[in-house]
């Protein structure tokens, strides 16, 4: 198929592709956040509606414009998100959990700006753990059959860290890359291993967000039967 071709193999499925990076607001001013651009996500999101695919995309704090023919749920913080893509997978053949989501949040929302105080040491910030969202999709699969894809960037020994974190989500597939310095944050290319659950393991070239987001679309089309 020439470049820009999409042969429409994902007609008639509503997928749901989550995008970006929570923030976890300490006071009206501030949050906790991360440094996911949501161009990945964002990639996925287009890539599955050329192929013919209904698509939601819950998108955190991306700065990027709208995609043309998808439909898009604003959300800020990981409760939002959790509600935003639980409310979407009720009805998706698949559901890619592309966002970076904050592991924490600030226990408490000051709901005026915090200040310091003349000679005094800063409080200590207290956190509390936030859902896992990409764990309960995949445990409760709202659609039988419904493919669940998770994200995961890893140092060190990536591949085993990826292969335990795949089982310990339970999902079907986990896109796992290798994060050090000048990689993957805010950038176009990408590279990555996709694993899935049946042991399979394709590795995707370093190149465009598209690409490694038309592989993950092979990958979860031939799942879908
Ligand atoms: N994820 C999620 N909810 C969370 C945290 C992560 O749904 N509260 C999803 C992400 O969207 C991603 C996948 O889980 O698809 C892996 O995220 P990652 O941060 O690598 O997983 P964690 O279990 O949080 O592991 P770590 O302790 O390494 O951060
Ligand atoms: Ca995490």
């Amino acid at each position: 198929l020439a470049r820009g071709v999409s042969e429409p193999d994902l007609a008639g499925r509503h997928v749901v592709v989550s995008a970006g990076g929570t923030r976890e607001p300490l006071d009206p001013v501030r949050f906790l956040g991360n440094r996911s651009s949501g161009k990945q996500g964002y990639a996925l999101a287009r890539t599955a509606a050329a192929r013919g695919a209904r698509v939601t995309l819950v998108s955190a704090n991306a700065s990027l414009p709208d995609p043309a023919g998808v439909d898009i749920v604003h959300v800020g913080t990981a409760v939002q998100l959790r509600e935003a893509v639980l409310k979407a997978a009720a009805d998706a053949d698949a559901v890619v959990m592309a966002a970076a989501v904050a592991d924490f949040r600030p226990a408490v929302y000051a709901s005026g700006k915090i200040k310091k105080k003349d000679g005094q040491e800063p409080e200590p910030v207290a956190l509390v753990r936030n859902p896992d969202v990409l764990a309960e999709v995949s445990a409760e699969r709202a659609r039988p059959g419904q493919v669940v894809v998770g994200f995961a960037a890893e140092t060190d020994d990536v591949l085993a860290n990826g292969r335990a974190k795949l089982a310990r989500k339970g999902c079907d597939l986990l896109v796992v890359n290798e994060v050090g310095e000048r990689r993957t944050f805010g950038s176009e290319e990408n590279e990555a291993v996709v694993l899935g659950a049946d042991g399979t393991e394709t590795a995707v070239p370093h190149g465009p967000k598209e690409a490694l987001a038309d592989t993950v679309w092979d990958l979860v089309a031939a799942r879908l039967g």
